[in-house]
């Protein structure tokens, strides 16, 4: 019998290592992107829809009225493509309830997806494949199939390639959130335009980082936290070179911007001194919230009733 409805949830994420290489002919660059999943979670619940074989959503929470509930929301199409996939017609409500920052670089929007891909697999009783979530998953965008697995895993290609990383231990992460967001196309658009007069660039090495994450080692791991998106978002947001400076001097064991930006994540060496170095980067008054979280965490799961 189909359950009433089913709800999952679905962590943000934080990039350790975002080597970007060559602009491609489809829009998009090569990346080594080391992610990792943190315990900041949107909820969605899949239930009947007012209309049958309608597919709709609803928003709730931080930032939920400045986004698209039509087919420009990854929760719509994620539904339409598990829809048209199984031949399913009956429809679906889709509510969201949003924790994660909003246009944030904290992959708010694929987390959505990919919740929405095991949510109305689960209602709708499709059954497929963890391989064809997988797929539908990288249909979705390129940090879609990470909000699936979660943990820490590198995507190679566009991102959407995952291979799991051997990972010890469990960090502890403060993020510094931005009053408004940045788009992600538009802060890799900028990395191009400074990057015009430069050689054709090469990706990095992540060995620095992958050793200090096998041996379980914050402070390595804070020293090798990189982004070669963090120039190109601090030209299009200043300011956010204060808040970094800001972490550092509280004593952050590694301050980077996160993704595409504007959020600053940090990392402690701890959970108390992750309440400390957050109570002390919101006295700065340098951003507009602080929050804290642990990773890696597991990726969307079904929440018990
Ligand atoms: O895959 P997704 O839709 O999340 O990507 C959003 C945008 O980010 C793309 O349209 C592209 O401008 C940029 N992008 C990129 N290279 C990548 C991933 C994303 O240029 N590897």
């Amino acid at each position: 019998m189909r359950p009433a409805s089913v709800t999952v949830r679905a962590p943000g994420k934080v990039n350790l290592h975002l080597g970007v290489g060559a602009l491609n002919d489809d829009g998009y660059h090569d990346v080594h992107n080391v992610l990792q999943a943190v315990s900041i979670y949107d909820e969605l619940t899949a239930g009947a829809p007012a209309e049958p074989g309608a597919i709709t959503m609803s928003l709730a929470g931080e930032g939920a009225d400045t986004l698209p509930i039509d087919a420009g929301n990854l929760v719509i199409r994620a539904a339409q493509l598990i829809a048209t996939k199984a031949g399913v017609q009956d429809g679906v409500h889709v509510a969201v309830r949003k924790s994660i920052p909003v246009m944030a670089g904290m992959a708010g929007g694929s987390a959505d997806g990919a919740g929405a891909l095991v949510a109305c697999d689960a209602f709708w009783g499709t059954g497929l494949s963890r391989h064809a979530l997988e797929a539908l998953a990288a249909e979705l965008g390129s940090d879609v199939p990470f909000a699936l697995t979660g943990g820490t895993a590198l995507g190679t290609g566009r991102g959407e390639r995952l291979t799991p990383i051997l990972s010890r231990g469990s960090y502890s992460w403060v993020f510094a959130l931005d009053d408004s967001g940045l788009s992600t196309p538009a802060v890799y658009a900028e990395l191009d335009r400074y990057r015009a007069e430069l050689p054709r660039p090469a990706l990095s090495s992540t060995d620095a980082l992958l050793t200090a994450l096998g041996q379980g080692d914050p402070v390595a791991l804070g020293r090798a936290l990189a982004n070669d998106l963090q120039i190109p978002a601090l030209r299009l947001r200043p300011k956010l070179s204060r808040v970094l400076a800001a972490g550092r001097e509280l004593g952050a064991l590694g301050a980077v911007v996160s993704g595409s930006g504007p959020t600053c994540a940090f990392l402690a060496r701890d959970p108390s001194e992750a309440v400390e170095l957050a109570s002390a980067l919101a006295g700065e008054g340098v951003c507009r919230t602080v929050i804290s979280a642990s990773g890696p965490v597991p990726g969307v799961r079904i929440s018990q009733p």
